[in-house]
């Protein structure tokens, strides 16, 4: 018999940060790998909120916190939701974690018992359904298609819920696909939760900031005020704010359920780190005057790269609305064979083919739910697209 439990048997390792930990091992062995797997902007964080942390530990802003975040983060936490949303939150309503990864962790444990389903949307963020097989959850996937841009729509999630779901996790711009869903298509969901006053929304709006072409971006609370009691709408600073290694994620819900995560919290990690909190308080009432240029760098860099995959013969490339992601289908790739004889059967195979035999790191599609494709983070410089995509072209057209 395993000494380790049998929940973690049911669990992978996040298939996203293996294929990053990889990158960089041949990198240290001399490899000119361009990693584009990473799920993280390469911009430094901004001077303004570094200089908050520095000014926290001169402060001695160096002690054990309440365990869901200082009162001035929840504060900004429902100043932003105020500022952004229209919607109206008190400190007791929001809960800060250590990342969002946390948050959403927090929720899923606090919630599911055996046997109670999750709906979530694939193609996916890979840790969607593993978080719900640890807090004993079942995920209910549900395959969206190249043809509504991977968004899922009202009939499938109608189609997919049963007496036993508990929560539709919702991510919108998602992350692998971009995809971001306008108001209308927001809406038909909205009005489908409506008819299902048993199911509760986890909206992860990690990618909110980055938009581009206007589009807009809208949470479920705010497009249907009906969902408010049973939407926790979770955030982060990681993103958009070049933050991820500070690992300061938030979430705003019903006071039952943010006193339950910090419940969780409290008897886990305790809190988030103090300093990170303090930088964190800058990035949400500080100036955001620099969003606006990253997402024109942001931008350049999606068209670029759909603009060279575009151009290869098997591929196809929606061009997304947000985050900092595109998901080619590799379907016209399919049953071919590389240079050293490796047989494109899946698209693991193509992106195990791909960094060995091409130097290029990429996410095979498989895990996030949604084959036969590949993930490209386009978070890095415009040359390394550029060689990339080139390599991804050559490696493409060597296939026979
Ligand atoms: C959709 C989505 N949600 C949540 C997270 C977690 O963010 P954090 O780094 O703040 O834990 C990520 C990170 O990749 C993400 O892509």
């Amino acid at each position: 018999m395993s000494f380790l439990s049998n929940t973690l048997s049911r669990v992978k390792p996040s298939p996203t940060i293996a294929m990053t930990a990889k990158t960089a091992e041949l990198k240290a062995a001399g490899r000119d790998v361009i990693g584009l797997s990473a799920g993280e902007p390469d911009f430094d964080t901004p001077q303004n909120i570094k200089d908050a942390a520095v000014a926290a530990i001169a402060a001695g802003k160096t002690k054990y916190t309440a365990p869901d975040g200082i009162p001035e983060l929840k504060q900004a936490v429902c100043a932003k939701m105020k500022r952004d949303h229209g919607l109206e939150y008190t400190p007791g309503q929001v809960s800060v974690g250590t990342g969002g990864k946390q948050t959403l962790y927090n929720a899923l444990m606090a919630t599911l018992n055996d046997g109670d389903e999750v709906i979530i949307p694939a193609p996916y963020w890979v840790s969607y359904p593993d978080m719900v097989l640890l807090a004993g959850g079942t995920p209910v996937v549900v395959e969206t298609s190249l043809d509504t841009k991977f968004k899922l729509t009202a009939d499938q999630l109608e189609a997919a819920i049963t007496p036993k779901t508990k929560w539709l996790i919702f991510n919108s711009p998602s992350n692998p696909t971009g995809a971001g869903y306008s108001r209308e298509e927001l809406k038909a969901l909205t009005d489908v939760l409506m008819r299902h006053p048993h199911v509760w929304v986890m909206t992860d709006d990690m990618y909110e900031h980055l938009a581009y072409d206007g589009f807009e971006f809208c949470t479920p609370a705010e497009i249907e005020p009906g969902l408010y009691d049973r939407t926790l709408t979770c955030n982060g600073v990681s993103k958009a704010y070049a933050m991820t290694g500070w690992r300061i994620g938030y979430a705003a819900g019903p006071v039952e359920l943010i006193a339950a995560m910090r419940k969780i919290q409290s008897q886990s990690t305790s809190n988030p780190c103090s300093i990170s909190q303090w930088a964190a308080v800058e990035a949400l009432n500080g100036t955001q005057d620099f969003l606006a240029p990253n997402n024109v760098v942001f931008k350049r860099r999606r068209d670029l790269v759909i603009e060279m995959l575009s151009q290869i013969d098997g591929l196809t490339c929606p061009t997304p609305e947000g985050a900092f992601y595109v998901y080619p289908s590799i379907d016209g790739l399919i049953g071919k064979t590389s240079p050293k004889g490796t047989v494109i059967d899946t698209d693991e195979a193509f992106a195990n083919a791909l960094l060995n035999e091409a130097d290029v790191a990429v996410v095979f599609g498989a895990a996030f739910g949604l084959s036969p494709n590949f993930r490209v983070s386009y978070a890095t410089s415009d040359e390394a697209l550029k060689t990339a995509c080139a390599r991804i072209q050559d490696f493409c057209a060597s296939l026979t």
